[in-house]
């Protein structure tokens, strides 16, 4: 892709209105734009972060043996009359009636719309276990929305549902989706831990939250010295120390990336979910739901990999891997050569940021250090003479003078495993 004709308005200054560094620098990026209060246009970079994101999570939740589906975002009032939720939810549900005034809200979650399908459609044990997700806009009508794409009103989340045929086997599947989120947060790149959580309103059994630790984190989280476990603040023993091995548990803060839930038959019995047992006896089904913020964990990988120049992108999460920047206009040979090498990338299945803008090498390095592209190929007059190309890793600073013949191999065994 050419830069030139993508839609990345990069900003200098720093936004006045975004306090964290994540929503600084996806405004500084041209990753994103507010649009409303909590409410964003996802542009061409920020999308494909997103996009990066979601692909890891699909993976994940299909090889989990989880089905993926799209539920829609408006849901009749009915469904939340008989979860009780009308009532309970509060302002975050967003209301509204149509031209028949009848009544409908914006989906926040979405137990009620699932639960409803799936009581509609199984009948028999034969067809359980079933695991459900979608990857789906949701709206919350939070009272303080901020911090850019961490804590929207609109957002996107991936939400999973189980559905089995007992307490034991859904203890299972927990278990297995618990080990799926490992992965996924793993694979985008964060460093993360899981957190035993409260059981809230809700009533679950059995919870846990994955916090992303960093400064600006919203809540409080209780670490284990080796860091494998933490307890919220409702979970945390008295003594707030590790019941392993007696050490003292630290305080962090933590952004919540994502939540597994042990529902039980909370909502299988108020939708009376229910199948018939090998013997015809009609058993309530045993859910779990599993929810993770797709924004959420781009902007929280921000705010563990950045610099005072910019976003440090996770390779996997990467908007491109590679970015290739000549030092010089189309009429110079390193330009001719930075698209030689730009489609020789894209040949070998890549995918390049080429900076064809008119602009002075120092504008186009420094965008190239704000929009954290892992790596970057410059071609400067030096190496056009001795037949070279710098590659450069974002991370460390590292720079790899590499023969022009080789750059492509040099590459690629950098970027394979994204
Ligand atoms: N307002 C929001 N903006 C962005 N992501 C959110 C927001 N609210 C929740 N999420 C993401 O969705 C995931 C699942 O939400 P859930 O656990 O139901 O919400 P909460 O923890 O706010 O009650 C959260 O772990 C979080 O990553
Ligand atoms: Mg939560």
């Amino acid at each position: 892709m050419k830069f030139s004709e993508m839609l990345i308005p990069t900003l200098r200054e720093v936004p006045s209105d975004a306090e964290v560094i994540s929503h600084q620098l996806m405004l500084r990026a041209g990753m994103i734009r507010k649009i409303a209060a909590g409410i964003y246009n996802y542009l061409p970079l920020g999308l494909r972060a997103i996009k990066k994101v979601e692909k890891i999570i699909r993976e994940e939740m299909n090889a989990a043996g989880a089905q993926e589906v799209l539920l829609p975002i408006v849901m009749p009032k009915e469904l939340w009359i008989e979860s009780k939720r009308w009532e309970v939810y509060g302002k975050e549900l967003l209301r509204f009636k149509d031209r028949h005034e009848r009544e409908f809200c914006f989906g926040p979650t979405h137990e009620e719309a699932i639960t409803d399908l799936v009581r509609n459609e199984v009948r028999s044990y034969r067809q359980l276990p079933i695991s459900l997700y979608q990857i789906q806009t949701k709206f919350r009508d939070e009272i303080r929305p901020r911090f850019g794409l961490m804590r929207g009103r609109e957002f996107i989340m991936k939400d999973c549902y189980s559905f089995e045929r007992d307490e034991e086997a859904a203890i299972k599947t927990y278990w297995r989706m618990y080990e799926a989120y490992r992965r996924i947060f793993s694979r985008c790149g964060l460093t993360f831990v899981p957190v035993e959580a409260g059981t809230g309103e809700i009533g679950w059994t059995l919870s846990h939250e994955f916090h992303v630790l960093a400064r600006s984190g919203e809540d409080e989280v209780f670490v284990t010295e080796a860091g494998d476990l933490g307890y919220s603040v409702d979970k945390v023993p008295a003594d707030k120390k590790d019941p392993k091995t007696g050490n003292p548990l630290k305080s962090h803060r933590g952004i919540e990336v994502g939540q597994v839930f042990h529902l039980g038959t909370k909502y299988s019995e108020a939708f009376h979910a229910v199948y018939l047992d090998p013997e015809g006896k009609e058993k309530l089904i045993v859910m779990g739901c599993y929810g993770i913020g797709v924004g959420r964990t781009a902007a929280a990988a921000i705010e563990q990999n950045h610099d005072d120049k910019g976003i440090i992108w996770p390779l996997a999460i990467a908007p491109f891997p590679v970015a290739v920047i000549p030092l010089g206009g189309p009429e110079t040979e390193m330009f001719k050569a930075a698209v030689e090498i730009t489609e020789a990338l894209q040949n070998a299945g890549i995918e390049v940021l080429l900076d064809d803008r008119p602009d002075t090498a120092g504008v186009k390095l420094n965008d190239a250090d704000l929009l954290g592209i892992p790596w970057r190929v410059v071609v400067g007059k030096k190496g056009i003479e001795k037949g070279e190309m710098e590659v450069k890793e974002r991370k460390t600073g590292a720079v790899t003078p590499v023969a022009r013949a080789s750059v492509v191999e040099h590459v690629r065994a950098r970027v394979r495993n994204s």
